[in-house]
């Protein structure tokens, strides 16, 4: 059988942009932002992200191009031996993990675009009340469950229809839908009044918040804001023409995420400011916080429809991206057919997702070191198995594949102008070889507190 290809440039730069646009983008990077520094910490975010999360980027998307396979079939092609394979079968496994319990959090975002849609915020009376609405939710075993389902239904019927057909016909709708809502929110946030105080708390740099953890904390928010270590980028590559230019292409991705980042901030935080709200929630800033500002400004309802729906199309994109590497695996080494696979691995996710889903409620006593099964899975895969992903993909490509040939594939579908530029090729050499791979390892040992 024929292996799918993007039917466009433009098709892929939405699909992997729908990607790494996601649930870190809106709710995490707002709060991380106000907890470690605010401009302060953007810059050395910015920083991480040119050093570490871009080439790694492009070390995935060019191991899936170079191999045209699945993470398993890509890693054991180029790599050769078991060592790789095991690798490439543990790539596929996060991705799959991480689909897994991520649509569990796509579910609440679900329950609240339904309780917007009700008009149901305007009720709430104080913060707490809008938490009391999130425990409401997360308390009961039936909604997380039935939403996890509904959100993980929702994704399999993009998949079905194929790479051209369903990934890529979807986000070209969702993806631009998703920046004029990202718009319109601007706008409103800015209009608020106080929203000044917002962009102030936001604007300023504080220097002195800026721990070092800050600094690992930016960078492992890197590399899952842009969708790598975990299979996506390989899949999403191995779809991609040898005429495409990578480089020039992953750069507008990596920027059009982090506009989104810098943008889904400005909106929470002009927003929370102008209800007189100091943004110091975590978390829970989008489910708590946000709820009862929504229910306090001109036209929140609405507003608030807007800003949930933004978030699950945010989601679903990024869902379908994290569940295609396996659904490309049982295609390219199975030998299933498209929908077989999808409805495989859709239902094997859902099932996977289940424990998460009831975390909160039913299981919540059941813990591993201090940590629920939902948090114990985010835990491994974010901070243990997507860093492992990343450095494979850049050691492989640096060390074992040899560089010059990887850099001669990267060349293929460049301008020639562009890598006749010395310090260009030397950017990609010194960040494959070291650079990248020396700052994962840091980032790894940091995150399980071994420095
Ligand atoms: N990049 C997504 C985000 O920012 C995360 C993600 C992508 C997770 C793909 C899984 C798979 O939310």
């Amino acid at each position: 059988m024929q292996r799918e290809h993007w039917k466009t440039r433009l098709g892929f730069i939405y699909a992997a942009v729908g990607s790494a646009v996601g649930l870190a983008n809106i709710w995490k990077f707002p709060y991380i932002v106000g907890q470690n520094g605010g401009a302060a910490f953007i810059l050395v975010y910015l920083f991480c992200l040119m050093c570490i999360g871009f080439p790694v980027f492009i070390a995935e998307v060019l191991v899936g191009r170079i191999s045209r396979r699945n993470p398993f079939g890509a890693m054991r092609t180029l790599g050769g031996g078991r060592f790789w394979a095991f690798s490439g079968m543990s790539i596929l496994l996060t991705g799959f993990l991480v689909s897994s319990f991520y649509s569990v959090v796509a579910g609440w975002v679900l329950a609240y675009l339904v309780k917007a849609l009700m008009g149901s915020f305007s009720a709430l009376q104080s913060p707490q009340d809008a938490a009391l609405a999130h425990t409401e939710i997360l308390s009961s075993p039936m909604q997380t469950i039935f939403y996890h389902f509904v959100f993980m239904l929702m994704s399999l019927a993009v998949l079905y229809g194929g790479v051209r057909k369903g990934i890529e016909k979807g986000a070209s709708y969702m993806t631009p839908l998703l920046f004029l809502l990202l718009l319109g929110l601007l706008f409103k946030g800015l209009s608020l009044p106080g929203a000044s105080n917002g962009l102030k708390f936001l604007l300023s740099p504080d220097w002195s918040s800026l721990s070092p953890t800050a600094i690992m904390i930016a960078l492992g928010h890197s590399f899952f804001t842009l969708s790598v270590g975990q299979g996506t980028m390989i899949t999403y590559g191995s779809y991609l023409s040898s005429k495409e230019n990578i480089p020039f292409s992953s750069f507008w991705i990596a920027m059009a995420d982090s506009f989104v980042s810098l943008f889904a901030a400005i909106i929470i935080f002009t927003t929370a400011f102008s209800a007189g709200i100091e943004p110091g929630a975590g978390p829970a800033l989008i489910f708590h916080t946000l709820p009862f500002v929504f229910g306090q400004i001109p036209g929140g309802d609405l507003v608030a429809v807007f800003f949930f729906l933004l978030v699950l199309i945010a989601a679903l994109t990024s869902q379908i991206s994290a569940l295609e590497p396996m659904i490309a695996f049982f295609i390219d080494e199975k030998k299933f057919s498209r929908k077989s696979a999808v409805l495989v691995t859709t239902t094997a996710a859902f099932l996977v997702g289940i424990p998460s889903a009831l975390s909160s409620n039913v299981l919540s006593n059941y813990t591993f070191y201090g940590l629920t099964f939902f948090e114990a899975m985010n835990f491994v895969c974010t901070s243990v198995m997507i860093p492992i992903g990343g450095f494979l993909s850049v050691f492989l490509l640096g060390w074992f594949f040899d560089i010059h040939t990887a850099l001669s594939h990267l060349r293929s579908g460049c301008p020639k102008k562009d890598f006749s530029c010395d310090w260009l090729k030397l950017y990609f050499y010194c960040s494959l070889k070291y650079i990248s791979p020396i700052l994962i390892v840091l980032v790894f040992l940091k995150a399980l507190e071994l420095i």
